[in-house]
């Protein structure tokens, strides 16, 4: 890219920044994997963008980075090389189906935690432009806790806990919140109940998930919903194609968006948003200590 075109980029980049953009951020997590994690986090971003919320999707999946896969996208970069190369965030920002904005992990995020130290002030410098030019960034992880991806959760505006009705999901699930929990009372979950066979089934498991979290580690949970096992989500994965884009119609879709309408109808009276700025200040004196 040669200057100017280098010039027009950020010009436009930020013409597109609103003060008004809360830059929200909320990390998806589970216990245990394959709970539908990733596939919830590219629906549910399209379902956001169809409320005219501005996403950007972050893969911070450690080693096993794949939302592109799932998009049948092919990144040109990822988030290590935007550290590694000194990229700007804007050219490793990448469009997937319907325009939805990610940056792949690659194998990056491993090596956040042993970055030199102008390396990751470069990292956080980069991250802080998403201040104001996104609503909401969503960032999907891998299963269960690393140290990274605890720190990720723990900097967090809210924590989106995906667990499928299954006993021991749901044992993996009750372990990741007393953890977090264990280091900081006032993080906010919002549990949602995936793969359920009936909407009563979502409503049983996740009130009893609360109740025990509510008795046993005296904290207070959202229950966000439930979306039912439906053949559309594994037929989207095979076509490469997020189920939301290709089966709108779907009742997997239809729960998503559902989720999408309460989920932004609770930003507006969301009173303390820390946004990606205090996330950085968070996740950056975790990294210290
Ligand atoms: N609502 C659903 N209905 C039916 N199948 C589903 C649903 N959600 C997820 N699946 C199935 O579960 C598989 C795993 O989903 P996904 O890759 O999103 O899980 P994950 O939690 O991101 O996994 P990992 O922990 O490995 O990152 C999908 O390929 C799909 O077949
Ligand atoms: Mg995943």
């Amino acid at each position: 890219m040669n200057q100017d075109q280098a010039y027009q980029l950020r010009q436009l980049s930020n013409s597109l920044v609103s003060h008004e953009r809360t830059s929200r951020v909320v990390t998806i997590c589970s216990g245990k994997g394959g709970v539908g994690k990733s596939n919830f986090t590219l629906s549910f971003a399209l379902s956001l963008m169809e409320l005219r919320k501005k996403v950007v999707v972050i893969d911070l999946d450690i080693g096993m980075a794949n939302l592109d896969i799932l998009m049948g996208t092919t990144p040109k970069h990822h988030l290590w090389d935007m550290i590694r190369e000194r990229k700007s965030i804007w050219s490793v920002l990448e469009k997937g189906p319907s325009g939805l904005e990610y940056i792949a992990g690659g194998s990056g995020f491993q090596q956040l935690l042993h970055l030199q130290d102008e390396e990751r002030q470069y990292f956080f410098q980069e991250l802080e432009k998403l201040h104001g030019y996104a609503d909401i960034i969503l960032i999907d992880t891998g299963a269960g806790l690393t140290v990274e991806s605890q720190q990720c959760h723990l900097s967090a505006d809210d924590i989106i806990l995906l667990t499928t009705p299954e006993p021991t999901a749901i044992a993996d699930a009750y372990s990741v919140i007393k953890i977090l929990h264990s280091q900081n009372p006032a993080l906010s979950f919002h549990l949602v109940v995936n793969r359920v066979s009936r909407q009563k089934e979502g409503i049983e498991v996740a009130s009893k998930f609360k109740l025990a979290v509510q008795s046993f580690l005296n904290k207070e949970i959202k229950i966000f919903g439930a979306i039912p096992d439906d053949s559309a989500v594994m037929q989207a994965v095979l076509k490469q194609v997020p189920f939301y884009s290709a089966f709108p119609r779907s009742a997997a879709s239809l729960a998503l968006k559902n989720l999408a309408d309460r989920f932004v109808a609770g930003t507006q009276v969301q009173q303390e948003n820390k946004g990606i700025k205090g996330f950085i200040r968070n996740f950056s004196r975790l990294l210290r200590s």
